[in-house]
């Protein structure tokens, strides 16, 4: 028996997120297959023509609508699947809204055939651009099949904005290969202009649908399932060496709901990264159970999104298991990483770049900083590079980047190592006083690699100082630099090799007004991802991230 249709009260139909449900086909097809799937079917038919802008069909075989609802169904706020206001915030299944058909068939011309198990004959109903064109009795096999005909045919602005055939047939293949393996239990059948296209069996394999879509096996991935308090985490990865050029094999699904989350994307990507340093993506297939009161899936009106109440917990799980499972799964001359579970968040919190927070928690932040995956933009001024980040635009002060990545890597090399020196030979003369200082010193400097000595004359006699050569090679002003090493040693701000290594950084570091190549800020952005903190050593913010909800905000979106 399935429940009954019914018409929302005011109130409650006034707190669904309101907004285009129909935009393309493939926004028909998730809705169709989601009430497919809603209506418990074992097998889902999907048939498109001309990229579905002709014509959809889809077939199941679940539950069927009762005869004396059909015409309901179809109608604005409608739905079987909410009985109170507080069902909005403990939704289990896909819809709730009662929208979509109404949506759907006010855009196109649709006939809707249903049979309920328990009736020996179906129904049918033929509705164009909104209106009931006629309803009859017909013989029928049980379940429902809904096609729809001449999308926006009615709304030619609309109808001018498809793309071609090509690219709606291809979101609607990406739809339908992304829902079949998250739900393995059912069986998809997908035929393009008359051609079957793709098939899944239903038999629960999602190993089965790793291989057919993605040719991996077994061996390839590694199975995921955690679980922590009221959160599970279940699915498969791919193992770092196969991985994909872009994101799009990239599947997530919230209690079932295939979501677009790039907070969560990002998390796994950069669990991910820690084992595949070329910057490819993994191919996963994950699903997260959370309690349904935990989750709001009535935050965007094709229910792309979801919002979590506590998403920095959510994405701590996320990220520490998926850190947790590579680790143990990747052969030992692999790297290992160890993470404190409840430093994960601080990761997201900080991503504000907050300087008193930053310094509040200084000796906290042990944690590895990793900055989001950012795609390069370009650059400014020939200072600021920008970047795209998961959640907002990120822009770098090259210079103050660049002394941050220099500082580490000068406070790393040891007099005995071997690294690469800019061979110079020079006298610094700065009256006696002053070089007594830097020789006093001379130490310190011979362990962080420079090659100096005092001369018989008493001057600083400079063989080679350490140099990374990254990016720009520039003349190194070295009486500036021994003047402002002196000026920090006398002011005794910091530790004398801290000094000197901020300073040969910020003396080697590319300026701000040099012009970047895209190769070079690639470089630079990635080597800021492997520093501890973005910060330069003076502690002045190197990264600043304009979020895209604020901007979202300020243009009233
Ligand atoms: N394939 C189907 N099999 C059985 N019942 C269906 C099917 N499709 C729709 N229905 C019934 O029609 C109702 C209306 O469907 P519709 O998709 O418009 O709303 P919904 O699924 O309740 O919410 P949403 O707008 O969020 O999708 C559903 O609540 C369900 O009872
Ligand atoms: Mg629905």
């Amino acid at each position: 028996m399935q429940p009954k249709i019914k018409k929302l009260s005011k109130d409650i139909s006034l707190l669904i997120a309101a907004g285009e449900v129909i935009d393309k086909p493939v926004s028909i097809i998730k809705e169709l297959v989601e009430n497919s799937i809603d209506a418990n079917s074992k097998k889902i038919i999907i048939k498109i023509k001309n990229g579905g802008k002709d014509y959809i069909s889809i077939t199941d075989d679940g539950i069927g609508i009762n005869p004396d609802e059909l015409e309901l169904a179809f109608e604005s706020h409608a739905t079987s699947k909410l009985n109170s206001k507080d069902d909005i915030y403990k939704v289990s299944s896909l819809g709730f809204r009662g929208e979509a058909l109404a949506s759907i068939s006010s855009v196109s011309k649709i006939e809707c055939k249903s049979r309920i198990k328990s009736l020996d004959y179906g129904n049918l109903i033929e509705i164009k651009y909104g209106k009931v064109i006629s309803k009859s009795k017909i013989a029928s096999n049980y379940g429902t099949q809904i096609i729809v005909k001449d999308i926006f045919h009615n709304i030619p602005a609309r109808l001018k904005y498809l793309s071609n055939t090509r690219s709606e047939s291809g979101r609607i293949g990406q739809f339908i290969q992304s829902v079949s393996m998250s739900y393995p239990k059912i069986s998809f059948e997908l035929i393009i202009d008359g051609k079957k296209k793709y098939h899944t069996k239903g038999d629960n394999s999602k190993i089965t649908i790793f291989n057919q879509l993605y040719k991996l096996l077994s061996n390839d991935l590694i199975s995921v399932d955690f679980r922590e308090n009221s959160y599970q985490l279940s699915g498969y990865i791919s193992k770092p060496n196969k991985n994909f050029g872009n994101r799009s094999r990239m599947n997530f699904t919230t209690n079932g709901r295939v979501i677009k989350n790039p907070k969560i994307f990002y998390s796994i990507e950069n669990a991910y990264r820690y084992f595949n340093k070329n910057k490819r993506f993994p191919i996963f297939n994950l699903n997260l159970t959370i309690p349904f009161n935990e989750v709001d899936v009535n935050i965007h009106p094709q229910k792309h999104e979801v919002k979590f109440e506590k998403e920095a917990e959510v994405i701590s799980f996320i990220y520490n298991n998926i850190l947790k499972v590579l680790n143990s799964e990747i052969p030992s001359e692999n790297i290992k990483i160890n993470i404190e579970q409840n430093k994960v968040i601080s990761q997201y919190e900080n991503t504000e770049f907050d300087q008193t927070d930053f310094f509040e928690n200084s000796e906290e932040i042990s944690l590895k900083k990793v900055l989001p995956i950012l795609r390069f933009i370009g650059q400014i001024k020939n200072t600021f590079i920008l970047c795209e980040g998961p959640d907002g635009l990120y822009i770098i002060d090259q210079h103050a980047a660049h002394e941050r990545i220099l500082f580490e890597k000068f406070m790393k090399i040891k007099s005995d190592e071997n690294f690469q020196t800019l061979g110079i030979l020079r006298y610094v003369d700065l009256g006696i006083l002053k070089n007594q200082i830097i020789l006093e010193k001379i130490e310190k400097f011979k362990e962080m690699g420079w090659d100096i000595e005092e001369s018989a004359t008493g001057e600083i006699l400079v063989r080679n100082l350490p140099f990374l050569g990254i990016y720009k090679t520039r003349e190194v002003d070295l009486n500036n630099l021994f003047e402002t090493i002196i000026l920090d040693l006398e002011a005794n701000t910091d530790t004398p090799s801290n000094i000197i290594a901020k300073r040969l950084a910020c003396n080697n570091a590319v300026k701000a007004g040099d012009k970047l190549s895209e190769k070079e800020s690639e470089k630079l952005i990635s080597d800021l991802e492997k520093t501890e903190v973005p910060w330069d050593p003076h502690g002045r913010p190197a990264v600043v991230k304009l979020e895209f909800d604020k901007l979202s905000r300020q243009f009233g979106r």
